[in-house]
Formats: C-alpha cells, structure tokens, sequence
C-alpha cells in the first residue's frame, strides 16, 4: 500500500507541536476529496493524517476510490461535484468507514448503494441554510431588476448616460412568490422576501405549522400554485422524481411574464423549455445558481439576456464554508470514536 505521503496529492505530515510522532500511526487516515478553506484543512491535518488536494483537481468517482484504496483512507471527504455512484462506492476500500459530503445536497451520491454496503453518509444541514437563501433573494432581485444587463452595460463601455426608460424591470413588492419545498431553505427565502413585501405561497409534502407558516398560502399540490406564482423559487432536492420537474407544461401553467429563481439543483428544470420560456418573454426572467451538468450549463442560457445566471455560489461565504468544514469533520470524529453521527443520511 502506498504511504500518504508517496501519494500524487499533498499528504498532510503532522506538526510536532500538535500531535507527537508516537501518536502519527493510530490516527485515522481523512482523504480530502477537494481543496477546502483553510481552517477545515488545519483542523483535519490536526486529527488525521490528512491527505489534500491542493491543486483541487476533480477525480471522477473511480479515481476517488482508487485513491482512498492507495492512502488507506478510513474516512472520506467528499464535495457536491464528486460523482460517487454505485460502482465508485462499490470500489471503495472496506475500511472507509464514513463518506462525508461537504454539502446538504446528497444527489451525487448512490445513498442505495452506500446503505447497501454499510457506509455511513452524511451532509451540512442547517448551516448553509442562510447563505444560500441570501442567494436566492440576490437572484430574485438581479433577475427582477436586470442587474446583469447593466453591469454588462457598463463593462461593454456602452452606458450612455440614465434615461427614464432604460432596462427597467419589476418591483418585487407586492408580488406573489411561489417557493416549492418549504424545508429550511425555503422558509429563510420566505422571511426574507416578506421583508421586501412579497406575498408567500408555498407547496411542501406537508402542511407547516402555524408558527413556521406565519401567513404563507399552502398549496397541496404544488401545479395548482404555479397560476399565482408571479416569482417561482425552487427548494426540492434532485432524485430521479424530481428530474425536469419543471417543464414545459409547468412554465405555462405560470402567469405570463414570472420569474424563475433556481439555487436547488440544475436537473430539476428541463433547461429547453426554461430556454425556450425566456425567448419567448413566458418567463420575463430567471436567476439561476445551479444547472444540470455543471459546469458545463446548457449554452443556451449565455446568450439570453434575461437569465442571471451565478457558478454555484449558494453557500459561498468564508463563514458557511468553514462551518460546512467544520460539521463535516464532526461527523467524521463521530463515527471514528464509534458514536452516532449527528447529520447521518444514511
Ligand atoms: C449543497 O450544499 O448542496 C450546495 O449545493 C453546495 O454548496
């Protein structure tokens, strides 16, 4: 087996202050899948014998395993990006223990295969939950009030001065938003639009509480809501189910002239009719953070001036991201001292 530190990515060497050489062979050995902020990456080169990515290459899931099989990895963690399907997990070597995900989403990981298997998974709930809510209301308003448009306009040096008719877009205030799963994300989407006077509908599997409702419109069925949706947001994970939820026939049960806002996952809208909706002028707008197979994004959405499109920015602040470094690596601690994990999916 080759050592970390013969690896072909950064194996983490221990600092004598932080942990003595007698204790470097008994500690658990942590393959980081990505580069991660750097107080995640000191934390995990404190506990583990930590192998990095410091160039933060992409591996497919083959290479990932194949890796963790070569360091003798006992945990994994991995990020949203890391494709780990059945056969990935299946090559992964018996004495990884736990697969953490850098990320709430679990779409890229085949969760059968793991349970199957008996690895324990687990993800980053809550503490991304405002950050990413953030994003969706700075969607909603680029979207809304053509913000790309006139930074492009103004980076293409053809701003010619402030007319009375020049990119003019919607007020948000007193518009009906539509949030699709009303999980945590959902809802911290919702108070932040009740702040800009958005009235809130909302269609979940299940009806919230009065208390976390507070005044939201529920809609069992969530095609029933779409008419009223002036603003539509989505908050639904990716499954098989959910792939191209919104579709063709979805957009036109909208009003004419709604917006669109995605920060749940790409495949959950169908990108040709969202396209082809924004052309035509059905969907006035869209501010999209995710997209199916990123990064390569449909082309379609570059040259549509009406998509306000981000790289995946939703949880992309230094406090969330080293919060989401740090619950990962709780996880991990966890299963290695032989407890419960506390954010176990599977
Ligand atoms: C998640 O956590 O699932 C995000 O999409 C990555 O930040």
């Amino acid at each position: 087996m080759t050592s970390p530190a013969e690896l072909p990515f950064a194996a983490q060497s221990d600092s004598p202050a932080s942990s003595p050489a007698s204790g470097q062979a008994s500690r658990p050995v942590l393959l980081l899948t990505r580069r991660l902020p750097d107080a995640v990456e000191a934390r995990a080169s404190r506990d583990y014998r930590a192998l990095l990515n410091p160039e933060d290459r992409a591996f497919s899931g083959a290479e990932i395993a194949a890796r963790a099989a070569e360091a003798g990895a006992d945990a994994v963690l991995c990020c949203a990006g890391d494709r780990l399907d059945a056969g990935a997990i299946a090559a992964l070597p018996e004495r990884v223990r736990v697969l953490a995900t850098f990320s709430v989403g679990t779409d890229h990981i085949d969760l059968e295969a793991a349970r199957a298997r008996g690895l324990t998974v687990t993800n980053t709930p809550d503490v991304l939950t405002d950050a990413t809510a953030d994003i969706a209301l700075l969607l909603l308003l680029g979207a809304a009030r053509r913000a790309s448009e006139g930074e492009r306009m103004i980076r293409a040096n053809a701003w010619t001065g402030w007319t009375p008719t020049q990119l003019m877009g919607t007020h948000v205030g007193g518009k009906r938003l539509g949030i699709v799963g009303m999980g945590r994300i959902g809802q911290a989407v919702a108070a932040r639009a009740r702040a800009f006077g958005m009235t809130i509908h909302y269609s979940n599997r299940r009806r919230l509480a009065p208390e976390l409702e507070l005044g939201a419109i529920y809609h069992a069925d969530p095609e029933a809501m779409l008419p009223v949706c002036d603003v539509l947001s989505l908050h639904f994970p990716a499954t098989a189910e959910t792939r191209h939820w919104l579709n063709a026939e979805r957009i036109e049960l909208l009003p004419p002239g709604a917006i669109l806002i995605n920060t749940a996952r790409g495949s959950v809208v169908d990108d040709d009719a969202v396209i082809d909706a924004l052309k035509a002028g059905w969907l006035a707008s869209a501010g999209l953070d995710v997209f199916e197979n990123e990064p390569n994004l449909h082309p379609g959405y570059r040259d549509l001036p009406n998509a306000f499109l981000l790289p995946h920015l939703g949880s992309a602040t230094v406090e969330t991201r080293n919060a989401m470094g740090f619950k990962a690596l709780d996880n991990i601690d966890a299963v290695m001292a032989g407890r419960e994990a506390p954010d176990r999916v599977v």
